[in-house]
């Protein structure tokens, strides 16, 4: 079984990885990354200290970035099963999140776009013919594939094709009490609607696959660390606890759950 992890060298996408491998010690785990971390895999003495099988150095912002990784996940596996995706940006070196109109800078507007909201579109847009070929690997499943070494539905034990993002309960825009951070929260809520849009295509064309944006908690990372002041200390949580959580969600769902907005303890969110 093959699962690939976008942005896999995240404080959450990491832990992500941790926690399937942990939980099913036999799957095949794909991460792309812009660089290589340290901790990848060295090919010249298969070092390894990290839950990741095979790292890419993928452009997700970028089409044919995206489209080249497609190839080579259909070269090199034939299909995937699940697709994760934990890329996200809230600040920058040089720019906060705004806190009032006046702040707003169109690069960093444009930024938090491309980089929050596009790597899932193209990544739906290049990876459904690998999630449907999974789906009909796994409606055959019995029959020898040559390929699988791990139960296809070793993650949700039903045949679903998971396709998650990890997005932000402050897209959500029936839940914006607080107002701020405009440009985070508008490309949070246009993923969203790019995720929401693509379970109804899918519905017609992957009726096996279940689109979902998971909303994961404050989590101590360095995408939160500036945030984290006001936090109660029970409510930041760890990247290892709210893997955890995302990976039970995920091993949760059926292609009934597609469209959904899905916090880290199950609770469905407003859209
Ligand atoms: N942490 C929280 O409290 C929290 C709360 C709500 C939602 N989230 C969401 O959770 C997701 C994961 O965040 P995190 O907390 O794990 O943050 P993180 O530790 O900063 O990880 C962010 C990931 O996104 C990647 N990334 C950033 N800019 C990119 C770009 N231009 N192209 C490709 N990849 C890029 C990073 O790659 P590099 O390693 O190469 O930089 C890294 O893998 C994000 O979508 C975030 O919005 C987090």
């Amino acid at each position: 079984m093959y699962i690939l992890i976008a942005g896999a060298t995240g404080g959450i996408g990491r832990a992500i990885a941790h926690r399937l491998k942990q939980t099913i010690p036999d799957v095949t785990l794909i991460g792309t990354c812009r660089q290589l971390p340290a901790s990848a895999t060295l090919p010249d003495t298969g070092a390894k200290s990290d839950a990741i099988d095979h790292w890419l150095v993928v452009d997700l912002t970028d089409d044919a970035s995206v489209a080249t990784l497609a190839q080579t996940l259909s070269d090199q596996f034939g299909y995937i099963n699940h697709v994760i995706n934990a890329v996200g940006l809230l600040h920058t070196a040089d720019q906060q999140p705004e806190k009032t109109v006046q702040k707003i800078e169109p690069d960093f507007f444009l930024q938090n776009m491309q980089v929050n909201v596009l790597p899932s579109l193209l990544l739906a847009r290049y990876c459904a013919p690998l999630l449907k070929q999974a789906s009909r690997l796994t409606a055959g499943e019995g029959v020898q594939t040559g390929k699988a070494s791990t139960p296809m539905n070793a993650l949700t034990g039903n045949g679903t094709q998971v396709f998650a993002t990890v997005s932000a309960k402050v897209g959500s825009i029936e839940d914006n009490r607080l107002g701020g951070w405009y440009s985070y929260r508008s490309s949070k809520a246009a993923l969203n609607m790019g995720l929401k849009t693509l379970s109804i295509e899918w519905q017609r064309t992957l009726p096996s696959a279940c689109v979902v944006a998971l909303h994961p908690g404050t989590t101590d990372t360095a995408l939160s660390a500036p945030f984290q002041a006001r936090v109660p200390a029970e409510q930041l949580f760890s990247p290892a606890k709210t893997a955890q959580y995302l990976v039970d969600v995920v091993a949760s769902l059926t292609p009934k759950d597609t469209g959904s907005f899905i916090a880290f303890d199950g609770e469905r969110l407003p859209w």
